[in-house]
């Protein structure tokens, strides 16, 4: 019974996503359901499914330019996988430093005094 309602849920995910791909708004919509799926597989225990929920998220965040968000989600779902594949767990946790590594050096680039020194 449990399977049988995620598995509607993750059609009804399906599609949504192919609306979702028409405009900034609808996509902002599909990272909203996505991340409240997983937090109700999360709540049932379905680690692998709430990780797989947090990931696409992030995806969509990062489409949407919010870098943050992305990571913050990425993170989400490797401590999500953690408990139920450790090795997507790992993928997951290096795209969100790889984002933060990415925000860090834009952060030095643009504001760093060598850069920006007048003569
Ligand atoms: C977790 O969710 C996925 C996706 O809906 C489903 O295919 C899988 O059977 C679920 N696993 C468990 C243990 O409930």
């Amino acid at each position: 019974m449990l399977n049988s309602h995620f598995g509607l849920q993750s059609s009804i995910l399906t599609l949504c996503m192919c609306v979702c791909y028409r405009g900034n708004h609808k996509v902002e919509d599909a990272c909203e359901m996505y991340a409240r799926a997983a937090n109700m597989f999360k709540m049932a225990k379905n680690w692998s499914a709430a990780g797989n929920a947090f990931c696409q998220a992030a995806r969509l965040h990062m489409q949407l330019q919010n870098k943050l968000d992305s990571a913050t989600s990425f993170v989400d779902a490797g401590n999500a996988y953690k408990k139920a594949d450790p090795q997507e767990a790992i993928n997951c946790l290096n795209q969100a430093i790889d984002i933060y590594t990415d925000m860090v050096r834009s952060v030095l680039t643009t504001t760093s005094p060598v850069k920006n020194r007048t003569p």
